[in-house]
């Protein structure tokens, strides 16, 4: 069967978005994760992949000796519990990050906690990392599956800053078997004092400690070791980044992810009332700052490390920007959302046509 992506994406944005967005963000985002279970159930997923999924090997690519089936990935907080990694994969994405995952579940903040800035085509979360604890993930991760999986790692709220690399510690070693590569997020806004774990010291600390675990989980099992990242906020500034460079290539992690949300609320239209909810920013407000941030750090390293790309994709243009400044790969979440899962094989058919484009 055919499916004309500008039909699908005109669908969307005509019809489904506008019901959607009638309702509250948190309710529409538990409503779609169970209407697509319920989809799949019933034997949809081969029609689902027939609109979404292009599959050509030129899209492939090879990194940290992984093959990621294309470039295109669904970030982190999507799928915090690993609930649905499958399912959204037939959307057409060529990885899937799950979590951030914490050792014990929490709640996250109290509701409300998430609000569309429409005029701004953006979101504000203050979830707080709510996740049902990184052990029911695992349960959850034994089935077989579809798609390259990275897991996304965090501490408990509780947990005081002190004793966060054993928070990390427990999570690597829970999910060393069921993940393809692992996220450190030291840059939640939405976790009191966790961005301070950004600073040189105690981020080359608990990187240094996390490559150690996975290399002895690696020879203990008699498997490779799995390539760690770190996720970095996009409100560093400068001498911070030229530090992340340092600490990334001091503790021989594989790469970075660029970036998480923003606590900057710099030129939004929406209504005072929204812009001053406190929590991270996300979407078309973020494009470029993000991809200032891949810029710097591939040029200042000299491409010395891989960098997954995120922030404020929401054209194939926007992730075409990021991959010439420098990333490797690309996630997506709040322009799926506004832009509608088109979104994915929209850029995957640009990155195709690119490569037949002439010099
Ligand atoms: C509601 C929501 C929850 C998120 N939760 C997480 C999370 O748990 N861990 C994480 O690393 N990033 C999380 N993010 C950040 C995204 O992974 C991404 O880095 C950020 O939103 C920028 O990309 P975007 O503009 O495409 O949304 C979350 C984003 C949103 C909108």
């Amino acid at each position: 069967m055919y499916f004309c992506i500008n039909e699908l994406h005109y669908m969307y944005k005509s019809l489904i978005r506008p019901l959607l967005f009638l309702f509250d963000p948190e309710r529409v985002h538990h409503f779609s994760f169970t209407a697509i279970r319920i989809f799949s159930k019933l034997g949809f997923s081969r029609l689902i992949r027939s609109m979404y999924l292009i599959e050509d090997k030129r899209l492939e690519r090879e990194l940290f000796g992984l093959t990621f089936k294309n470039p295109v990935g669904l970030a982190a907080g999507f799928d915090k519990d690993a609930k649905l990694y499958n399912e959204l994969s037939d959307f057409g994405f060529g990885f899937i990050e799950i979590g951030t995952l914490t050792p014990k579940p929490q709640q996250g903040n109290p509701k409300k906690r998430l609000f569309r800035l429409k005029a701004d085509q953006a979101i504000i979360n203050r979830m707080g990392f709510n996740n049902q604890g990184v052990f029911s993930a695992v349960e959850r991760l034994e089935k077989p599956h579809r798609v390259l999986i990275g897991g996304n790692i965090g501490k408990n709220k509780v947990t005081p800053n002190k004793e966060a690399m054993k928070d990390y510690l427990i999570c690597l070693e829970a999910l060393f078997d069921h993940v393809d590569y692992f996220v450190v997020n030291v840059s939640s806004p939405n976790t009191p004092g966790l961005r301070e774990l950004q600073d040189k010291e105690p981020l080359t600390k608990l990187l240094i400690a996390l490559k150690k675990e996975n290399t002895a989980l690696a020879t203990s099992k008699g498997a490779g070791e799995k390539p760690i990242l770190l996720k970095i906020a996009p409100d560093l500034n400068e001498d911070q980044l030229l530090d992340i460079i340092a600490i990334v290539q001091s503790s021989k992690i594989e790469g970075v992810i660029a970036t998480n949300t923003t606590i900057g609320r710099e030129g939004l239209k929406s209504d005072v009332l929204l812009t001053e909810e406190n929590g991270g920013l996300s979407g078309k407000p973020l494009t470029s700052r993000s991809t200032e941030v891949i810029r710097f750090l591939a040029e200042k390293s000299k491409n010395a490390f891989p960098i997954i790309g995120v922030g404020g994709i929401h054209s194939a243009d926007d992730a075409l920007e990021k991959l010439e400044a420098g990333a490797s790969l690309v996630q997506l979440w709040t322009g799926f959302v506004y832009e509608g899962p088109g979104l994915v094989k929209k850029i995957n058919k640009a990155l195709l046509n690119r490569e037949h484009a002439p010099n």
